[in-house]
């Protein structure tokens, strides 16, 4: 009797360890996904955190570390977070970011990824838009080179894009379907091209940072009043121009930065100076207001934003035309739009010939 009341209560007691402590949907990872995780790990060249790993470790209930978080839904992965220490260092030149995605898209349930300061380097591959679910994605602080691919427009899930610190060059592409994205870091990249039209159209946006690249042209007044934008950071740029006077804001717009980059005239309406509840930063330009400490002459900005403009090849003439956004300075007040053209032949002589306002 004793020893059959002792088997009930292990019975029982055994019953509840599993149903509380390992709920049958996420008790265990697929194999096939198990196998993934180890071929990562090996591609990435065993990062500090990834090791001790056996054939019995259980990764939908490690505990999450800075270094490494697994999140498991009905034995899929769903999140998959590594951060490494390789700042300074690449992987090895064995090291191919193409194989890489091939074996990580077959995560094909992961909705939050992040890869960060893991020494991968390469263009990264057009195929990434197969993980379709994905919502966060950051592969900040790598050696990823060349263009972001447009295939990351697919990408319709995306709520956060952070791209921060690689190398990516050339334009940013065209991410109008990223109907979702609240938040989108290019910062500290070689980006060169306009402001993309698009970035108006991203009602739901509430971060952009877009700092140290080399993006020129004028800043689209639009950015400042997107529906949802709290930040707004276009520090270290060659964005030339000025802003509108009648500049309105965004009712949570909190900071902006445009600081060291080649605008004009007065910043004035809702970002004219800081207040308790907006921070507004704009040192390192040529602008007329908030006094002239911190800021460089106009005749450097103009100089500048010239040089940094492509030529534009007029198709009848042939003419070679530099064409920048400078104020020509009989548009005052409200010379958005107002445009001057340099023309220029390849010896060097310039004339300006004024647009109307
Ligand atoms: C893990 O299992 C595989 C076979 O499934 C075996 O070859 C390997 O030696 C095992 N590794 C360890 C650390 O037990
Ligand atoms: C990207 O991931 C790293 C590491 O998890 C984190 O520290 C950082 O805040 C993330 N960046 C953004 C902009 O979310
Ligand atoms: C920008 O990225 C480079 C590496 O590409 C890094 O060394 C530097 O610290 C980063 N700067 C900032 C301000 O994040
Ligand atoms: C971008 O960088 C790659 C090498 O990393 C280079 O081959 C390519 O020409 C660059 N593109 C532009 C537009 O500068």
């Amino acid at each position: 009797m004793e020893i059959f009341r002792l088997n009930l209560l292990c019975f029982l007691l055994s019953l509840l360890a599993f149903h509380v402590l390992l709920p049958a949907s996420t008790a265990q990872l697929s194999a096939p996904e198990t196998r993934i995780l180890f071929q990562l790990r090996q591609m990435l060249e065993y990062p500090q955190g990834l090791q001790g790993w056996n054939n019995w470790t259980n990764f939908c209930y490690l505990p999450p570390s800075p270094s490494l978080a697994v999140v498991c839904s009905e034995n899929h992965i769903t999140q998959l977070t590594v951060a490494g220490d390789r700042v300074v260092q690449k992987l090895s030149d064995g090291f191919s970011i193409d194989s890489f995605f091939t074996v990580l898209t077959k995560l094909s349930r992961l909705e939050t990824l992040s890869l960060v300061s893991l020494g991968i380097w390469g263009p990264l591959p057009a195929k990434i838009s197969r993980l379709r679910s994905l919502q966060v994605l950051n592969i900040s602080s790598n050696f990823i080179t060349g263009e972001i691919p447009a295939s990351i427009d697919g990408m319709k899930n995306l709520r956060s894009l952070v791209l921060a610190g690689n190398s990516f060059n050339g334009s940013v592409p065209d991410l109008a379907g990223l109907q979702s994205l609240q938040e989108l870091d290019i910062k500290n990249n070689s980006l060169r091209s306009p402001i993309p039209p698009w970035i108006k159209d991203l009602n739901l946006l509430q971060r952009l940072d877009a700092s140290l690249n080399k993006l020129v042209g004028p800043i689209p007044p639009s950015l400042f009043s997107l529906p949802s934008i709290q930040f707004l950071n276009l520090a270290g740029n060659q964005l030339s121009g000025a802003l509108p006077s009648n500049l309105s804001c965004g009712s949570n717009l909190r900071f902006v930065d445009v600081s060291r980059n080649l605008l004009i005239g007065n910043l004035s309406g809702c970002i004219g100076s800081s207040s308790k509840n907006r921070t507004v930063l704009s040192s390192w330009n040529c602008l007329a207001s908030g006094g002239s400490r911190y800021q460089h002459p106009y005749r450097f900005c103009r100089k500048e934003a010239l040089a940094v403009m492509p030529p534009i090849i007029d198709k009848k003439s042939g003419e070679i035309r530099h064409e920048s956004w400078i104020d020509s300075g009989n548009c005052r007040g409200n010379n958005w739009g107002c445009r001057s053209y340099w023309n220029s032949d390849f010896g060097g002589s310039q004339k300006s010939r004024k647009k109307p306002c």
